[in-house]
């Protein structure tokens, strides 16, 4: 494959709740270039499931956006911006949807990716727009827990579909 460098500045921004999100998020900032954080809740979620589901539920239902810990990059310095994210009910986790909200990304290029179950299936490049509204928000890239093994070549798969162009391929993941 023919990979460029990209010249454009690239942020990689990601909430994950077990870590897989994460690690997607991991491969997209190593493969691209470009700097990368997580976000956090300032509450964190709760430890077991039912209880975590049910507030969920409550949150994704009154659109509840949680208040989040300082997040160290502005997003105005940047061209491309990934967003990522478990799907959560078939949605975006509320604290992605807080950071979207809480950022200004006009005229930025978007684009989202998740990590999912294989379950209620979700929209995130539809959830992401119904936010951004004045920004180009493209096709999600959607994975499996983490990938796995193949998570490298999915990313890989994925920016070049999307005409990212690439800093290099000598990404090793552990
Ligand atoms: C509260 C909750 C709701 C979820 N809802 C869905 C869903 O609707 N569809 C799906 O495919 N997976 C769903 N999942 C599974 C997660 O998307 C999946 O485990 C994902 O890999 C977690 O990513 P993370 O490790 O970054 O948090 C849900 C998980 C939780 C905890």
């Amino acid at each position: 494959m023919h990979l460029e460098k990209n010249e454009k500045k690239i942020l990689v921004v990601a909430y994950s709740y077990s870590g897989n999100t994460h690690k997607i998020a991991q491969a997209i900032s190593c493969i691209a270039g470009g700097d990368f954080c997580d976000i956090y809740p300032w509450q964190p979620y709760p430890m077991s499931f039912p209880e975590l589901l049910e507030q969920v539920r409550k949150e994704i239902a009154a659109k509840y956006r949680p208040r989040l810990l300082p997040f160290p990059y502005s997003p105005h310095n940047y061209d491309i911006v990934f967003v990522g994210s478990p799907n959560w009910c078939g949605t975006i986790a509320p604290p992605l949807f807080a950071w979207l909200k809480g950022n200004e990304l006009s005229g930025k290029d978007i684009y989202p990716f998740c990590s999912h179950c294989g379950g209620v299936p979700g929209n995130m490049q539809k959830d992401v727009q119904s936010i951004c509204k004045k920004s180009k928000v493209h096709k999600c890239l959607s994975v499996i827990n983490d990938g796995g093994e193949e998570i490298e070549n999915i990313v890989t798969q994925y920016l070049s579909e999307t005409n990212i162009l690439l800093y290099g391929n000598c990404c090793h993941l552990k």
